[in-house]
């Protein structure tokens, strides 16, 4: 049987992954062996193993495939001594350091499967998720993107705060409790004049004490208008990558699909939503969008574009925890020809990460049978 690494498993991402491979039977076909980098020696909730040392890499030499949902920190320091020593085992890897290598895959096989298999024949050992947001996007539109139809979009994302990770999400949680907290005499009393009330709610968000170190903002009552670090451009490193990703995972020249925007934390919890522009190479009509999107795949899940089936059916809330890309808010622009918006939704720690990883590790223990 394959033994397969796994380090990051219990966080945000490496808990959604565990979950779904619980699920689907996944560990009946391989040999689990779970690290960590910080609590090597406690016992693992998933097969009450002792947790192993993540920078022991004569352990890590053993092992035919290394599942990494640890963090791109992890993965710089790590991968590089491991391939120095000759390790020539698979690395499957959540984050985005390995994305933009010429020896490395982004895996989205719904999307990309036959490029999947190309490198797999051709020995590339390496394989990354893609970016969260992008990844729902193309899967949420890839009836378009088969068909080349899209030329450009301008994509606007609205992104949950469990995206950044699992200190970040209690930080959520906090700030919220933080504001009620302050705040729940004039809340509770209706006689509180409103902008009295407003008024002291943002004198507690930008009060010294309100919880933020891990966001570096207040995100509860506001939103965050950056997401990663600085390229120093005017442009975050989390809206570079939908571009560039994109174009790779497609299999296409960099730039061929032109793909800008920006990205926005809000205070949802989880999934994250796109609102885009797009920009079609020819005119078609509402309908024929809709059914390019609705019978791509099966995890589409159109939602006509009127309010009430939006407030069910499109929001971080309603898709949490499910495996559909919701596709809604279809309507041609005013803006300019062949030009139409849209909104897809999904969730970030699904389709946005867990899953691809979990399938790509499925299809090299297929391969390798
Ligand atoms: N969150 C997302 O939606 C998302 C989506 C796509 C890609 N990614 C990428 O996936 C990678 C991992 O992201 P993540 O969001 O899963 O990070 P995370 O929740 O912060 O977990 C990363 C690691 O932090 C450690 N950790 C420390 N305290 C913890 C605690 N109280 N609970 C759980 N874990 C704790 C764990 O490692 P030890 O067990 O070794 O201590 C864990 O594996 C990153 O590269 C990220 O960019 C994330």
């Amino acid at each position: 049987m394959l033994k397969v690494g796994f380090i990051g498993w219990r966080g945000m991402v490496g808990s959604v992954l565990m979950q779904r491979m619980q699920q689907e039977n996944d560990f009946s076909k391989i040999l689990p062996i779970f690290f960590s980098t910080s609590e090597v020696g406690n016992i693992c909730n998933i097969n009450n193993s002792k947790l192993l040392d993540a920078y022991n890499t004569d352990a890590l030499m053993e092992l035919d495939c290394i599942v990494t949902t640890q963090g791109s920190e992890y993965t710089n320091q790590i991968l590089p001594v491991l391939r120095g020593r000759g390790y020539t085992g698979y690395w499957i890897d959540a984050s985005s350091a390995l994305r933009m290598q010429d020896d490395t895959i982004i895996a989205l096989d719904p999307v990309n499967y036959d490029q999947i298999l190309l490198g797999l024949k051709s020995g590339i050992k390496n394989y990354a998720g893609g970016n969260c947001s992008i990844t729902l996007s193309l899967l949420g539109l890839s009836g378009l993107f088969k068909e080349n139809l899209i030329e450009s979009m301008s994509m606007m994302t609205y992104q949950s705060a469990s995206g950044a990770g699992s200190q970040n999400i209690r930080e959520l949680l906090n700030q919220m409790m933080y504001i009620s907290d302050k705040n729940s005499n004039l809340i509770n009393d209706t006689n509180t004049p409103i902008l009295e009330l407003i008024k002291q709610v943002n004198h507690t968000i930008s009060h010294t004490d309100f919880p933020q170190k891990e966001f570096g903002a207040p995100l509860a009552g506001s939103i965050i208008p950056w997401i990663d670090s600085d390229l120093n451009n005017g442009m975050s490193k989390e809206e570079c990558k939908g571009g560039v990703e994109a174009n790779k995972i497609l299999g296409l020249a960099p730039q061929t699909v032109k793909i800008d925007g920006l990205c926005i934390r809000v205070g949802a919890i989880q999934s994250h939503c796109a609102a885009i522009t797009l920009k079609l190479n020819k005119n078609l009509s509402i309908l024929d969008i809709e059914e390019k999107i609705k019978n791509s795949h099966k995890w589409v899940n159109y939602v006509p574009n009127n309010k009430i089936d939006s407030l069910k059916s499109l929001t971080p809330a309603a898709v949490c925890g499910s495996l559909k890309i919701a596709v809604g808010r279809l309507r041609k622009s005013s803006i300019a020809e062949n030009t139409y918006t849209v909104l897809t939704v999904g969730d970030q720690l699904l389709w946005g990460a867990a899953e691809p990883i979990r399938r790509m590790l499925n299809i090299v223990v297929s391969y390798l049978k």
